[in-house]
């Protein structure tokens, strides 16, 4: 663990992750989505995170997106690879908190740096103070080629990257370094945003997260 301070420790609190998710009879985890713009990311998010909530699921689950980072927490970071990485390690760091506390953290960003979704597994899965064993993390690959993506552009950022009136933008003049073992692997242009819901939902049922 590296900080920029000194003189600051842990501070020790009988309430433990295992006890505190048998208190809240729910098990925290985080399922971090990435993939293109226009990949459907935040569509399935959204759509996820109304399954988790209601009945006959009805577990406590909170979305981390664009709406909620880039516009308050992160509003001071651009799209550099340096910001992308910072944006990535706060949003990580901000969803493992929701997770410990109990909370299915659903996030929904491109996060096109392999070595920074990396940095988010390591941050949720490492054993914590204590030697109490992190929190699961899914990651979970929207992948759509392109030139589909492209075809969609919702925002018309892809005719405008094209022009070249944004620079470093993903898929375009950016990298994406799309995911090597990714939990699971949805082929958006080819699924149902019903089934991708239905694929993450049975994965984390089988999984045992879900009861
Ligand atoms: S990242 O790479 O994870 O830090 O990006 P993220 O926080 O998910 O933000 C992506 C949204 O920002 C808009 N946008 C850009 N995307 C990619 N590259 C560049 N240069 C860029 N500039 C602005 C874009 O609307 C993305 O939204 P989504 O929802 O992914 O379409």
């Amino acid at each position: 663990l590296t900080n920029m301070s000194s003189n600051i420790t842990y501070h020790p609190s009988p309430v433990t992750p295992t006890i505190r998710s048998s208190l809240r009879r729910q098990q925290g985890l985080t399922i971090w989505l990435t993939g293109l713009s226009a990949s459907g990311k935040s569509t399935i998010a959204v759509a996820l995170e109304q399954a988790l909530l209601r009945k006959p699921i009805n577990l406590n689950a909170y979305r981390l997106d664009g709406d909620n980072i880039r516009f308050g927490l992160n509003k001071d970071l651009g799209f550099t690879p340096k910001d992308r990485e910072e944006n990535i390690r706060r949003i990580a760091e901000v969803a493992k908190l929701f997770a410990d506390s109990c909370t299915i953290a659903i996030t929904s960003f491109i996060s096109p740096y392999r070595a920074d979704r990396d940095l988010a597994r390591q941050l949720h899965e490492a054993e914590r103070p204590g030697g109490e064993k992190g929190v699961p993390f899914v990651e979970v690959w929207i992948d759509v080629p392109v030139d589909v993506a492209e075809q969609r552009d919702p925002k018309g950022l892809y005719k405008k990257a094209r022009e070249g009136k944004i620079p470093e933008f993903t898929g375009i003049s950016a990298p994406y370094e799309e995911p090597l073992k990714p939990e699971i692997h949805i082929k958006s242009a080819e699924t149902s945003v019903e089934d991708a819901v239905k694929t993450i939902v049975k994965y984390l049922e089988d999984k045992g997260y879900l009861s």
